[in-house]
């Protein structure tokens, strides 16, 4: 079965074509990030305008890139939580346009299990149940994943998310939006020892927070004196110290949940530092890890009609009266 996948949820606007859940036919992203640029972040208003432009052609592409027309398509997916309201409500109401003037099933689904999902469009063998670290620009979340309709959250961050503390790193060291790339290029460079930053601890230790190390190095900056190291040092530490908390987090979650196989998923998922030291922890306990490829890692739509396959087959459904559950 084909299915049409749909995400809007953020700045992209993103269609695919996956077959059976597993074969990804075409995999369109468009992106107004460049709009976005001089205000230092995303401005939902711009977002939202630059998707209705757009979502029409980058669905065409989709299709003419699968090779498939609309009639082939078994179901619409399209993401309908959580993002900005303006942005998931432009992805849906095309959705069920399409819908209704072709008479093809409608689902609408949560983002962040679309990004679970992802480690499975590349993976074969994962299986269930697994513990999943969903490590996102507006999400940093750990789960306990018995079947994809039966997602436990165990932790989850307290203030920023983890993509959100590199991008406000990003600006704090002058090296712009989007941040995560840019401090893991900068931090290639640089002494991950040098400076000892750390993530303030939660009552629940599955839980995150992010927001005291984006301060501690805006302080640090601030005081910054000759042989404080340099930009370099500064990424490269705080890198190492959110990536030193997410990976012994997860490890924690493992063990609590007496699980062997760890799911990871989300646009900071994407940094090679941090898949580096997960597989090594990895290797050292036996757990078998598992991470979509880094362009799977970023929000696409191939997740999105992935997952809508696997819950469609279990009976899920939605009708026109989907709307968005926001934030
Ligand atoms: O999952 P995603 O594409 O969108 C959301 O659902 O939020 O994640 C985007 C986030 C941004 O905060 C971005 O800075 C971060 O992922 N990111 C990275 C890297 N690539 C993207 N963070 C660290 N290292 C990277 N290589
Ligand atoms: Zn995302």
């Amino acid at each position: 079965m084909y299915v049409l996948g749909i995400e809007s949820s953020c700045d992209e606007t993103a269609a695919a074509v996956v077959k059976n859940g597993r074969h990804i036919l075409s995999s369109a992203v468009a992106s107004s990030l460049k709009f976005h640029r001089k205000y230092g972040g995303v401005v939902p208003e711009i977002a939202s305008r630059k998707q209705l432009e757009v979502i029409a052609q980058v669905t065409q592409e989709a299709l003419n890139e699968a090779k498939i027309s609309l009639s082939d398509v078994g179901l619409i997916s399209v993401t309908s939580k959580p993002g900005l309201a303006g942005s998931l409500l432009v992805g849906i109401s095309f959705a069920k346009s399409l819908s209704l003037a072709s008479d093809i099933p409608l689902l609408g689904l949560d983002h962040l299990y679309s990004h679970i999902y992802a480690g499975f469009l590349n993976n074969r063998n994962i299986r269930l149940p697994f513990i999943a670290l969903i490590v996102s620009g507006g999400h940093t979340s750990l789960y306990e994943v018995f079947d994809f309709d039966k997602i436990k959250l165990i932790g989850s961050t307290h203030d920023d998310a983890c993509g959100e503390a590199f991008d406000k790193v990003a600006k704090i060291l002058g090296l712009g939006y989007p941040g995560g790339p840019a401090v893991e290029r900068m931090a290639r460079k640089g002494n991950g020892n040098k400076i000892k930053f750390k993530c303030s601890d939660t009552d629940n230790p599955l839980d995150f927070s992010f927001s005291g190390i984006k301060t501690a190095v805006l302080y640090y900056m601030r005081k910054k004196s000759p042989d404080s190291g340099s930009i370099s040092d500064i990424a490269a530490s705080f890198q190492e110290a959110v990536i030193e908390t997410l990976v012994k987090k997860s490890f924690l979650a493992l063990r609590a949940k007496k699980s062997r196989r760890l799911v990871i998923g989300g646009g900071v998922a994407a940094n090679e530092k941090l898949r580096v030291k997960f597989c090594q922890r990895a290797k050292k306990e036996g757990i078998s890890i598992y991470f979509p490829s880094k362009e799977l890692c970023m929000d696409n739509a191939a997740m999105v009609a992935g997952l809508g396959y696997r819950l469609f087959r279990k009976g899920h459904l939605s009708d026109l009266t989907l709307n968005t559950a926001g934030q």
